[in-house]
């Protein structure tokens, strides 16, 4: 039986593709506040904005290409069972190949009724669609009569998919987390979660704040240090 990797992944995978992380200097979150483009309040707030916002992340997406370090990831599919938990909103491990992709914090090619999936009906995915790169604006509603939101977490909701993410860093043979400040819960404990005899394995330039002593940082960007880890693999 094939070995598991739990791959848990964030902005910085993406770093080298062109799209910006969040909390480096001139990220996303320098320019814009996450909490009117990004959060529950500011949805109520202002949908208009909120769905600009993605709208422009939509655009920007669809000029974007997946990196050497993504298709790395979907590499070890070869060898490994390999499980993606990412907290992107990009598509770029899917359009690398990887074919097991949670993601815990949405996905910005898809929205949905903005009265679904949520604690009501279970967090049911049945009416997420999946618009590609289009633009949707105020106004533009599905056929139950709500507006359509972007299939996003907001800061200030649940994060739906954290239980199966769980799961699948519990049952590892190897954890390898990518490109994370590890600043956003519950995601950023997700790697807890690993087992005692796991190894745990973190690519990322800066120092991330990460308490365990089993990590080895690959203290790279997310290309090299894809190369640096799969050299360790053989
Ligand atoms: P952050 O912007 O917080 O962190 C990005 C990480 O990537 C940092 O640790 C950087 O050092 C690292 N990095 C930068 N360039 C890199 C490169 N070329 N290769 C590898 N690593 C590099 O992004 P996240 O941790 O992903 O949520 O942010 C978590 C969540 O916060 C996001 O999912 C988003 C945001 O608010 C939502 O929008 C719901």
């Amino acid at each position: 039986m094939k070995q598991r990797i739990a791959v848990l992944t964030g902005a910085g995978v993406s770093a080298e593709s062109g799209l910006g992380t969040y909390r480096d200097n001139g990220g996303l979150w320098d320019n814009y506040d996450p909490m009117v483009v990004a959060s529950a309040e500011g949805w109520a707030r202002n949908p208009g904005l909120v769905l600009d916002f993605y709208n422009m992340q939509r655009a920007k997406l669809r000029d974007t290409r997946p990196n050497e370090a993504h298709r790395l990831i979907a590499q070890l599919e070869e060898r490994y069972t390999v499980d993606v938990i990412t907290q992107n909103v990009d598509n770029l491990h899917e359009r690398a190949g990887s074919t097991h992709v949670v993601h815990l914090h949405g996905e910005a090619t898809k929205v949905r009724p903005e009265n679904t999936c949520n604690d009501y009906d279970g967090f049911s995915e049945k009416y997420v669609i999946d618009i590609g790169y289009d633009e949707v604006h105020l106004g533009d509603k599905a056929p139950n009569g709500a507006q359509y939101r972007p299939h996003i977490v907001f800061f200030g909701e649940a994060v739906p998919k954290i239980e199966r993410a769980v799961e699948l860093v519990a049952a590892a043979d190897i954890v390898l987390i990518v490109g994370t400040s590890l600043q956003v819960y519950p995601a950023a404990g997700l790697y807890r979660y690993a087992r005692p005899e796991a190894p745990i394995y973190l690519i990322d330039p800066a120092d991330v704040q990460i308490f365990d002593s089993r990590v080895h940082h690959i203290k790279r960007v997310a290309t090299e240090g894809m190369r640096e880890f799969v050299g360790l693999l053989k």
